[in-house]
């Protein structure tokens, strides 16, 4: 099996440009690669991103909020990433099952071993090799995620009406994640140049033997 990579972090920490990135790079040297992300990935999963990230859905449940993201990603993960990673293909992976421990568990109160149970179950063991946890103060994540969801046309706005509060506590779980594991999680510093940061995280494809 190919090298599975997934990317995670609050809002605005710049994953979605260190993915592009590294896509290229691998690109580069002649490796095949995709990008997945979550929620989406799939058509079944693009719709429920819809449903999860519009603002006019105030009235989603934090369990129902949890089971979605869960569908999406059994979409994702057997329609797309597994038969890629079958198939030779690097995978990179835009946010797993991190997200859904930091932003329901710790974030919403969601009970935790709850979500590790239903883990177990829509993702039957297969994590990544390597999650890139790109860490940053939230009032920096969330002011960057604003400015951008402005110029884009389509309404995810759901997440804007959190509180800075809660992306402390969203953030402080990554890091216990992080902590828990850590030898697949790798916490990167997202306050930093561009360039710098993606040089830190094809090193770490290097530390961990994934790419020599
Ligand atoms: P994403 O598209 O990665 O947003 P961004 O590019 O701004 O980081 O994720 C959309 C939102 O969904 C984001 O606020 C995090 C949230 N989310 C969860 O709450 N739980 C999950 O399991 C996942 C995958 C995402």
């Amino acid at each position: 099996m190919a090298p599975f990579i997934s990317f995670e972090g609050i809002d605005g920490s710049g994953k979605t440009t260190q993915i592009k990135l590294l896509e290229e790079y691998l690109k580069s040297r002649g490796l095949p690669v995709i990008v997945a992300r979550e929620p989406g990935g799939t058509e079944v999963g693009e719709s429920i991103r819809q449903v999860l990230l519009h603002s006019r859905n105030t009235a989603l449940r934090p369990l129902s909020e949890l089971l979605l993201y869960y569908a999406s990603r059994h979409q994702n993960l057997y329609q797309k990433i597994l038969p890629a990673l079958e198939a030779g293909c690097w995978v990179l992976c835009d946010r797993y099952v991190d997200a859904s421990m930091a932003y329901q568990g710790y974030g919403r109160g969601v009970d935790l071993s709850l979500i590790d149970q239903l883990s177990q179950m829509v993702i039957n063991q297969h994590m990544p090799d390597l999650t890139v946890l790109i860490d940053m103060e939230p009032a920096l994540g969330v002011s960057r995620a604003k400015e951008r969801n402005r110029h884009d046309s389509i309404d995810e706005g759901r997440f804007e009406r959190e509180s800075l509060e809660f992306y402390e506590r969203v953030r402080q779980g990554y890091l216990k994640i992080a902590q828990d594991d850590p030898h697949r999680v790798r916490v990167v510093n997202g306050d930093q140049p561009i360039e710098t940061l993606h040089r830190k995280i094809v090193s770490l494809l290097k530390v961990l033997k994934i790419e020599s």
